[in-house]
């Protein structure tokens, strides 16, 4: 199969973790017979400072024109405490999720047996955590508008929107997904108080009964947010707004022990990106310490949500528990032995992939 992937490594440690990800596409795709053919693209702080634009035209052409975007992080401490910069490496990737029309964002969450100790939660509380989070990525407050200040600077504002074609969509990508998986969706709101939580609610209950083979529930946000830490186990499928989403995925992420670990997939109507859900982790840029395997493991979405190729996705994740179970990994999870640097764990994993049988 022909491959055209445009990648995108952004700020901080978004080169180091990309390169190795991508390392280990090629490896893939040269033990399946695949043509893959790839291109570099700015985007975040960096683009910024080359174009005055943290999502400049010519990358979004370049995803256009791709298969698949894989993508690394952006950030630059410079942004964080100066609220007055007039363009910041974020709105790179606000622009690219809504320019790409990328509305699903998805955050499959599972363990590691040998990474179990590492959870933050008691092993007996996280042991077979399977869940999905998909996160509306395109709407809700992050994009609704009006959102500003008073002329006097005193009052600021922002707009939670929400259309029932918005809402539908990505509802129903929910059912879709909890069908393969173990038939249960947890529609997450705050339908107590909030307007559009209350249409959320409603066009899920339409098409809860369209699915009357899969168990739904509804639960409010503050609730999820416990339940999460309390019984990770008892969820499969959650669905949820923007913001609520953003915030229950970091919660969610720990639960296996490291952000570092955990992939997410972008899909919606145009070119779909997979990027891991950490940060740019700025303090570790270029000191090769940082955990590729979220990126790794994102290049593992790709090829089986993008391409439709299982079993190169499930290549990749047999290296990468194979290189958990050998103690071959970087400083966030070693667990008192010796760090690897995160070449050395994208090396491996290559290896393992190029080798085995
Ligand atoms: C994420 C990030 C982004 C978000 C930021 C960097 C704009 O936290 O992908 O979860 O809030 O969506
Ligand atoms: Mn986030």
């Amino acid at each position: 199969m022909k491959l055209k992937i445009a990648v995108l490594p952004g700020d901080g440690i978004g080169p180091e973790i990309v390169g190795q990800a991508l390392q280990v596409t090629e490896a893939v795709c040269k033990r399946f017979g695949h043509d893959l053919s790839h291109q570099h693209a700015w985007v975040g702080a960096c683009a910024i400072d080359r174009f005055g634009n943290p999502y400049p035209e010519e990358t979004h052409q370049l995803c256009m024109e791709s298969d698949a975007v894989l993508f690394g992080a952006i950030g630059d401490p410079k942004y964080d405490n100066n609220p007055s910069a007039k363009v910041r490496p974020e709105q790179g990737l606000l622009g690219m999720r809504k320019q790409l029309g990328l509305y699903a964002n998805i955050r499959p969450v599972t363990t590691f047996p040998s990474l179990i100790h590492k959870s933050p939660l008691r092993q007996e509380v996280v042991e077979g955590t399977d869940l999905m989070c998909i996160r509306e990525l395109t709407s809700g407050i992050y994009f609704g508008r009006p959102q500003g200040r008073s002329e006097d600077g005193n009052i600021a504002y922002d707009t939670c929107v929400y259309s029932r074609e918005e809402v539908e969509r990505i509802v129903r990508l929910a059912y879709k997904y909890a069908r393969q998986r173990h038939k249960k969706v947890t529609v997450i709101d705050k339908a107590n108080v909030l307007c559009t939580s209350r249409l959320w609610r409603e066009v899920a209950q339409e098409i809860a009964k369209e699915n009357p083979d899969i168990t739904t529930e509804y639960i409010f946000v503050d609730n999820a947010a416990m339940q999460l830490v309390q019984f990770p186990t008892r969820f499969d499928v959650l669905v949820t707004e923007n913001m609520f989403g953003d915030i229950l995925t970091d919660e969610a992420s720990v639960i296996t022990g490291s952000l570092g670990m955990l992939p997410s997939a972008s899909i919606g109507i145009h070119t779909s990106v997979f990027e891991p859900i950490h940060g740019s982790y700025p303090q570790a840029a270029g000191k090769d310490i940082a955990n590729p395997v979220a990126t790794i493991l994102s290049a593992a979405l790709m090829f089986e949500y993008a391409f439709g190729l299982t079993e190169e996705g499930a290549a990749i994740r047999r290296a990468v528990a194979a290189s958990i179970d050998a103690g071959i990994t970087t400083e966030d999870i070693c667990r008192g032995n010796k760090a690897y640097k995160c070449s050395e764990v994208g090396q491996w994993i290559t290896d393992y992939i190029a080798k085995e049988k």
